[in-house]
């Protein structure tokens, strides 16, 4: 029964449980197994090949758990993996790609900002979505070197993680940016921060809930949507400690179970 079977979800650790939270809240009827490869982030820093040989351990790992639709949680994963991933393997796969387009379509300054990793940054899939919807517009991008490892030991409000943020955006400003596109699913986590230093004129933009709707649409096209109403329960691996993914799971409001495991 194969609408009954879970989504699965993967990302270099627990940054795609910002998206998570946007797939529970729109299809509260699936399940979900989620993949923390908390071991190996950040996933930015790493070449093409290993992003690569990372995203089809976690895929292939999904999959045994008999997940039934993959989404890629990782701006760096699915600018480097999604297209080998897609062709390997027999199931839809959703990926994370910054939301550059909304982004310049909505600029009236015509500058934007993006803050993403460096994998993501200089993969090809970035560079051809770069330049079909930039044309005309300034486009600020900066590597948000350090914010992932910060952010998996859950030091979002720490000195050293406001250093950074002020020293990777306050330029973009100087561009007149009315947008700033978080291209990497970690950040979400630093809304607050960012908006301290941005103020309140420049939109942030996420892509959370642009892919929690494709996700439903994939899973309604191919008949896959779960149509049993009960609460679900939702799986957790991870494989470094699980303490900061537990309190970002504590107010979730769902059934969950967290487990370390070295995958
Ligand atoms: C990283 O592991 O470097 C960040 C993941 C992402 O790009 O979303």
């Amino acid at each position: 029964m194969k609408k009954h079977q879970a989504i699965g979800l993967f990302d270099s650790g627990i940054g795609g449980t910002s998206i998570w939270k946007e797939v529970v809240k729109l299809l509260p009827n699936e399940r979900t197994v989620y993949v923390a490869d908390s071991k190996n982030a950040p996933y930015g820093q790493k070449s093409e090949k290993e992003i690569l040989e990372l995203s089809i351990k976690n895929t292939e790992f999904l999959i045994s758990k008999g997940c039934k639709l993959i989404i890629v949680a990782c701006n760096t994963a699915t600018t480097n993996a999604i297209e080998y991933l897609r062709n390997t393997y027999n199931i839809p796969f959703i990926g994370i790609e910054p939301a550059i387009k909304p982004a310049a379509l909505y600029s009236k300054t015509d500058a934007i900002g993006i803050l993403a990793t460096k994998g993501t940054l200089t993969s090809k899939l970035f560079e051809k979505t770069a330049n079909e919807y930039t044309k005309n517009i300034t486009i600020i991008e900066q590597h948000g070197k350090g914010l992932v490892e910060l952010i998996e030991s859950g030091k979002l409000n720490s000195d050293a993680t406001k250093k950074l943020l002020v020293e990777y955006l306050s330029p973009m400003l100087k561009f007149n940016i009315d947008h700033l596109v978080l291209g990497c699913t970690h950040y979400p986590y630093l809304i607050p921060q960012i908006k301290e230093i941005i103020g309140p004129l420049v939109n942030i933009i996420d892509s959370g809930e642009a892919v929690a709707k494709q996700t439903k649409t994939v899973l309604e096209k191919q008949l896959l949507l779960n149509d049993l109403n009960i609460k679900p329960n939702h799986q957790f691996y991870i494989n470094t400690k699980k303490q900061v993914l537990e309190t970002i799971l504590r107010d979730s409001l769902v059934n969950y179970k967290l487990t370390e495991l070295d995958f």
